[in-house]
């Protein structure tokens, strides 16, 4: 929750904006750091969830990696101050300029997705007269219970290799010398509640690190992905996501040949909680069932619940006189009816002028805010 002070602070600045906690996000950073303690467990951090130069100069400073889905963000991975040795590039759409920056500064690796991709990858590296280090990305076949557009780990979706095309992957491999193998990689989803998910996903790596055993292919990476999830409801009392029992799973049940690395790619659990979009009431508008709350933040700020019907709890921080609740549709400004924040939410009474919280908007909020509309792009604060 946010002291008096903040809320006073918050009162002089122009909505919408994101509000950053990075004392939280340090102390986040702390507990993950502490629960993958193993000395063979590595994190780098996806961008994708946020990339501002704030947030990513606490992530450098406590010794994460950094996970890259466009050259973009390996750019910024690097001006941020990342050594290219703890940089991974991953994505199933990866265009040649993008790989050949990531070849010029010999990035640690490149997480590898399709036959097609390789052969690119291996006549780039030979123009630059480079080695590509690479993992290559399996689709397991995983159910990782979580919502359907952000579920990459079954045979219906475009990501990974799928396993029975592992023999053809090698053999071209064979014939690539600029490229070298050095480990595989997964990611089922994410938003993943259900722990018993990463349990399955260690049987499966099992049995597939068993396949390139028989081979006698050593890897040295095992790259389990990200997808730990967030208590978007209970915030308050579960702003530090449970990493200790997510590493354990790990440590329990993923096999662990001598001299391999495991590697995790966390987003959402790492930056989620430390960031709340900030918004004012332009109006309360009465509708036959329900009174609309319009707010001034709308889905060009958080498209999560227009896109994924994602809930974000929703605090009015304006005292309201009335005790009782009263039943609100809470939208945005926006010219589209998927602009809407939540449906019938009980709330203490709304007036125009009250200063709103959305929280656990830290992660894969601002960095996909648009300018729909030609609205203004929201500013930033950090306490
Ligand atoms: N590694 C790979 C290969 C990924 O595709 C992703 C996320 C991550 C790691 C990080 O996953 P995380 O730990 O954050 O779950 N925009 C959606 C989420 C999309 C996630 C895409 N991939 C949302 O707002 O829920």
């Amino acid at each position: 929750m946010f002291s008096q002070n903040r809320i006073t602070l918050f009162q002089n600045q122009p909505t919408p904006f994101y509000v950053y906690d990075l004392g939280l996000l340090d102390q986040t950073l702390a507990a993950c750091t502490a629960a993958s303690k193993s000395s063979n467990f590595h994190v780098h951090y996806a961008l994708k969830a946020n990339s501002n130069h704030e947030i990513l100069s606490r992530i450098l400073n406590s010794n994460l990696g950094a996970d890259c889905v466009s050259g973009n963000e390996v750019k910024r991975a690097l001006e941020t101050g990342f050594a290219p040795t703890e940089i991974v590039f991953a994505g199933v759409g990866k265009t040649d300029a993008e790989m050949l920056l990531a070849l010029a500064n010999d990035i640690f690796c490149f997480n590898c997705e399709s036959l097609p991709e390789l052969e690119v990858l291996a006549q780039l590296a030979n123009g630059l007269n480079r080695k590509a280090r690479v993992a290559l990305r399996i689709n397991p076949n995983v159910q990782a219970n979580t919502h359907h557009y952000i579920t990459t780990g079954l045979e219906e979706n475009k990501f990974g290799i799928n396993i029975h095309e592992l023999p053809e992957v090698l053999e071209c491999l064979n014939k690539f010398p600029q490229i070298e193998l050095i480990g595989i990689h997964f990611h089922i989803g994410s938003q993943i509640m259900d722990m018993n998910v990463f349990k399955s996903l260690c049987t499966r790596v099992n049995e597939i690190q068993e396949w390139f055993a028989s081979r006698r292919i050593n890897l040295q990476i095992i790259n389990v992905g990200g997808g730990l999830g967030i208590d978007y409801y209970d915030v308050d009392n579960n702003l530090i996501p449970d990493f200790k029992t997510y590493f354990d799973i790990f440590s329990k049940f993923l096999t662990v040949r001598p001299g391999q690395q495991v590697h995790f790619e966390l987003g959402r659990a790492l930056v989620a909680q430390c960031g709340s979009l900030m918004s004012r009431v332009l109006y309360i508008k009465k509708g036959v069932n329900t009174n609309f709350a319009i707010l001034d933040a709308g889905m060009t700020e958080l498209i999560r619940p227009a896109l994924y019907q994602a809930y974000h709890k929703i605090q009015n921080l304006t005292p309201s006189p009335l005790a009782s609740n009263l039943r609100y549709d809470v939208v945005g400004p926006v010219c589209e009816s998927s602009d809407c924040f939540g449906k019938a939410l009980d709330l203490p009474e709304l007036k125009r002028g009250d200063l709103i919280a959305i929280r656990s908007a830290g992660a894969y909020g601002e960095v996909m805010a648009s300018n729909y509309n030609l609205r203004e792009r929201e500013k930033s604060i950090y306490l």
